[in-house]
């Protein structure tokens, strides 16, 4: 059992936080927040990740979670203190990390005996470098090792990525300390990478996160190609990742990424080579690409629909992917603003991200459920593939709508099957 601070009750804290006080460690996370800190001690959780209230919950009745707004209440006596806190993307691309630095002031300040710093924050290579500086600046009088540990966890299964992660990257200059912080780790039986230096560990996470992107937005070109020439995207995806080199995952053609990660992970690697005077080609390729993916839906509907002004399409979902509430980044958002700039009217129905999308697209029309969305509509559009669009009765979606055009931006529904219903169905790379 060890003593852990984790520093911001985002996703990454917050989960992180209460995975490792489910594995028996005695966790106080700390966040300047009040409102979410007098929430979280309501036992309230102010987002949306499937199973995350209720091990927070558990764990914090046992007495081994709490939260706190006090630096010193967090980092007095503990072994370790992670830092989770968000890097925004800054005006020219690169992570903006004036939130780790603050955390690591604070930790400096607050620290009374020998810590490891533990960053999970994504942050650039070299910012270990930085957190350390800021240690030494802040603190002369401890010992403090910086050890970047950075984390994999998807929104919507951040637990079970925790729980069952396919590796663990541990990257410190000082090995001692990085191998303390895998043993944090230790109870999840997990392949460890221990790296000799901290900024291997800071390359793994950005290299993997562009690479995911690199291959979403490589089939969605791939999707583009195949249409032209009469192949079906997803068989051809399907039949690339039989390919054990290749395997079948992040092989999903669709209207492209979102969320908080891959677009600012990917702007940050480019702003890092660009520094040092590498124009790295295929990094802006794959954001070009993946921009223009979204506009893709656009082009479709106005290819069914002739034109779009006083048109009423309805989007099938709005946040960046299913089980979550997250807005982030998400595809909806432009689609939404170009079809209401052009004059069409939007409705929309999301399962758990309208309060959010209400704040960013006010103008939209929000529906009780998909078949108000479908009621009256020109086109429905599924931005979204939650699970609950895939049982829909379509018959009777088709006979809400005025006319029945779908276009499929996530190919989860059989084009066979849409045409003999009826409808003027369009996927993304088949017809
Ligand atoms: C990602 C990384 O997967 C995770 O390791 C990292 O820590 C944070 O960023 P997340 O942003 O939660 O996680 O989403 P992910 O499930 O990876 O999906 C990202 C986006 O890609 C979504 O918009 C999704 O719809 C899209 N996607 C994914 C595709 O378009 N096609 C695919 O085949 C897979």
């Amino acid at each position: 059992m060890s003593k852990v601070a984790v520093i911001g009750a985002g996703y990454v804290g917050l989960t992180t936080g209460a995975c490792l006080a489910d594995l028996g460690n005695d966790v106080t996370v700390v966040d300047i927040d009040e409102e979410k800190v007098a929430l979280l001690r309501r036992r309230q959780v102010p987002f949306y990740e499937p199973g995350l209230r209720e091990l927070v919950e558990r764990n914090a009745r046992a007495g081994r979670l709490s939260f706190t707004t006090s630096y010193s209440d967090a980092v007095s006596g503990a072994e370790f203190a992670i830092i989770a806190v968000s890097t925004p993307e800054g005006e020219g691309g690169e992570a903006d990390l004036s939130h780790v630095e603050a955390a690591a002031a604070s930790i400096a300040g607050a620290m009374d005996g020998a810590l490891i710093v533990v960053n999970k924050s994504t942050v650039p290579p070299l910012t270990g470098d930085m957190v350390s500086d800021v240690l030494k600046k802040h603190n002369a009088r401890h010992r403090a090792a910086v050890v970047s540990n950075p984390e994999f966890l998807r929104e919507g299964s951040a637990i079970q990525d925790f729980m069952h992660p396919d590796r663990v990257v541990v990257g410190s200059n000082d090995r001692e300390a990085a191998e303390q912080v895998a043993g944090l780790y230790a109870p999840l039986q997990a392949p460890v990478l221990i790296t000799p230096n901290i900024y291997t560990a800071e390359m793994v996470k950005y290299a993997s996160n562009a690479f995911l992107a690199a291959r979403i937005s490589f089939i969605n070109e791939i999707a583009w190609i195949s249409e032209r020439v009469g192949a079906d995207a997803k068989l051809v995806a399907e039949g690339m990742g039989l390919d054990k080199r290749i395997g079948p995952t992040y092989l999903d053609a669709g209207i492209g990424w979102g969320g908080s990660c891959f677009r600012k992970d990917v702007m940050a690697l480019t702003a890092v080579a660009e520094r040092y005077d590498y124009h790295p080609e295929l990094l802006h390729a794959v954001r070009d690409i993946n921009r223009d993916q979204r506009m893709l839906v656009i082009d479709l509907l106005r290819e069914k629909l002739e034109e779009l002004p006083g048109r009423v399409i309805g989007l099938l979902g709005l946040a960046f992917k299913p089980n979550t509430d997250d807005m982030r980044d998400a595809p909806s958002v432009d689609i939404a603003k170009v079809l209401l700039t052009a004059g069409a009217e939007v409705r929309a129905y999301d399962p758990a991200a309208m309060d959010r999308s209400k704040q960013l697209l006010p103008q939209v029309v929000y529906c009780k459920d998909a078949y108000e969305v479908a009621t009256g509509a020109d086109a429905i559009v599924l931005v979204t593939e939650w699970n609950e669009f895939r049982q829909l009765d379509m018959s009777r979606i088709k006979q809400l709508m005025r006319r029945p055009v779908i276009v499929d931006g996530r190919n989860i529904y059989d084009p066979g099957a849409m045409k003999g219903l009826g409808f003027t169905y369009r996927g993304i790379g088949r017809e």
